[in-house]
């Protein structure tokens, strides 16, 4: 697989990408101008993109990840937020943080990095998107926040 990844300025991030992983265009708009985006790219084609927001020193969260639907199942993400996990190792980060709904596959993936559960958040999805949100045809309702603490502490 070859693929380049790298930052792009959040004024040229790939909404329409973006909105597979967050359906809000409203909220990715209002997290975006603050924080970092980064897109995989695949032959010059953007197949994967992921932005990142500090949250506070040291402490930042993934906001939102996403690849093609195509080119899902191929390893992108994978490749995606390894990369992304080293690129923060790098800098002065103790952990990074997302959120998830309770069920589903991206629920292992995360954690498949390290990422462990800290806390629910109930209601998430209900208070903070206009209309129902389904994962496998299941509704949505709450969010796990999971962390990556690169000291390995939880809590
Ligand atoms: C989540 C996402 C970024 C993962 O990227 P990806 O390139 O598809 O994932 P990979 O090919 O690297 O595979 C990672 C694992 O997820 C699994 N997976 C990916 N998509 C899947 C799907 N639709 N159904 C079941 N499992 C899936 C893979 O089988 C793989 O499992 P394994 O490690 O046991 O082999 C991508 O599927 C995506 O964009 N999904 C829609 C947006 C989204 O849900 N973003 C996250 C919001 S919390």
């Amino acid at each position: 697989m070859s693929l380049l990844i790298q930052e792009i300025p959040a004024t040229n991030a790939p909404i329409g990408l973006l909105l597979l992983a967050d359906p809000s265009e409203e909220k990715i708009r209002s997290y975006l101008p603050e924080s970092k985006c980064f897109v995989a790219s695949s032959n010059e084609a953007v197949v994967a993109a992921c932005v990142v927001l500090q949250i506070k020193a040291g402490i930042y969260e993934i906001m939102s990840i996403a690849v093609q639907t195509a080119h899902q199942q191929a390893g992108y993400g994978t490749a995606l937020l390894t990369w992304i996990i080293d690129f923060y190792r790098q800098s002065d980060a103790s952990e990074i943080r997302v959120g998830t709904g309770t069920f589903g596959y991206q629920l292992a993936f995360y954690q498949k990095h390290g990422f462990r559960v800290t806390s629910i958040d109930h209601d998430f999805f209900i208070k903070n998107y206009p209309e129902p949100l389904f994962e496998d045809g299941i509704p949505l309702f709450d969010m796990l926040r999971l962390t990556l603490s690169y000291s390995g502490r939880t809590n």
